[in-house]
């Protein structure tokens, strides 16, 4: 491994999404560092992190870890979320809790600390995944979508108050992903309902999130920050 290898940071790398983005970008020459609660596998070229991120004293001990180990970082992305379907009348605290800590305090913080290790020279970026359940407020969404609202509403007060920086933020807001992660504990009938109406009459095939991704990474997607992105959207 090579110094010069851009370093980037995935959050819930141990299945869905976050493990498809690592082995992506770990074959696309990045060394990436990925964090998870439970113990998983991981290709050639991901260091894994074993933690919880909603807990303060994990996170300190992941970025410690990254400063100290890989010595610089050039990409953060808060992929790591919990969802748990329920109608807002019979949420219980401590699920809103779960949920906001877990989707929306611990990415703020993520973003935070990475910022102090992105280097001041080099490009960096942060890209926030989404849902599609915040433009569609999904009945029986409530503390997940409120909590991933909150998480666009980030990218967009971040990247300006990043103006002068060389770091964009930017989320996507994913439709339903083709057999993957949360997508196969939805219903049918959510899916349906989500797919009836979005601008795309499929659910999105794990390839077009990577591609997006690459985009976002991209040294020549610099002047592109502060966005929130659909894919498979509305
Ligand atoms: N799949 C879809 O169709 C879909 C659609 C729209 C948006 N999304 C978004 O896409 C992202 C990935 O979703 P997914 O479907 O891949 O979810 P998933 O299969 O449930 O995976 C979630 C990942 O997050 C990790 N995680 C959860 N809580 C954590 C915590 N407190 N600390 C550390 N890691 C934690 C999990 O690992 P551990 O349990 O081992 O900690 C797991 O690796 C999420 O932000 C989700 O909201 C997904």
């Amino acid at each position: 491994m090579s110094a010069e290898e851009p370093v980037a940071l995935i959050t819930g790398t141990s299945r869905g999404l976050g493990r498809e983005l690592a082995n992506h970008l770990a074959s696309s020459g990045w060394r990436v560092v990925g964090v998870a609660r439970s113990a998983q596998s991981a290709a050639p070229g991901v260091r894994v992190f074993k933690g919880d991120i909603s807990d303060e004293g994990d996170l300190g001990d992941l970025f410690r870890s990254i400063g100290r180990i890989e010595g610089r970082l050039d990409a953060a992305i808060n992929n790591a979320a919990i969802s748990d379907a329920s109608l807002v009348a019979i949420t219980r605290s401590a699920a809103l809790e779960s949920a906001l800590k877990t989707n929306l305090m611990a990415p703020f913080e993520v973003a935070k600390q990475s910022m102090r290790l992105f280097g001041r020279s080099r490009p960096s970026r942060i890209i926030n995944i989404s849902s599609v359940h915040v433009e569609l407020a999904t009945v029986g969404t409530g503390a997940y979508s409120v909590s991933k609202a909150g998480l666009e509403q980030l990218t967009r007060v971040l990247a300006r108050e990043l103006r002068q920086t060389r770091t964009t933020v930017n989320a996507i807001q994913l439709g339903y992903l083709d057999g993957l992660g949360m997508a196969e504990r939805a219903t049918a009938e959510t899916r349906n309902w989500v797919l009836a109406r979005s601008a795309v009459s499929e659910a999105v095939p794990v390839d077009s999130v990577l591609h997006l991704v690459d985009f976002l990474l991209s040294r020549r997607s610099a002047y592109l920050t502060g966005q929130v992105i659909a894919i498979g959207g509305v």
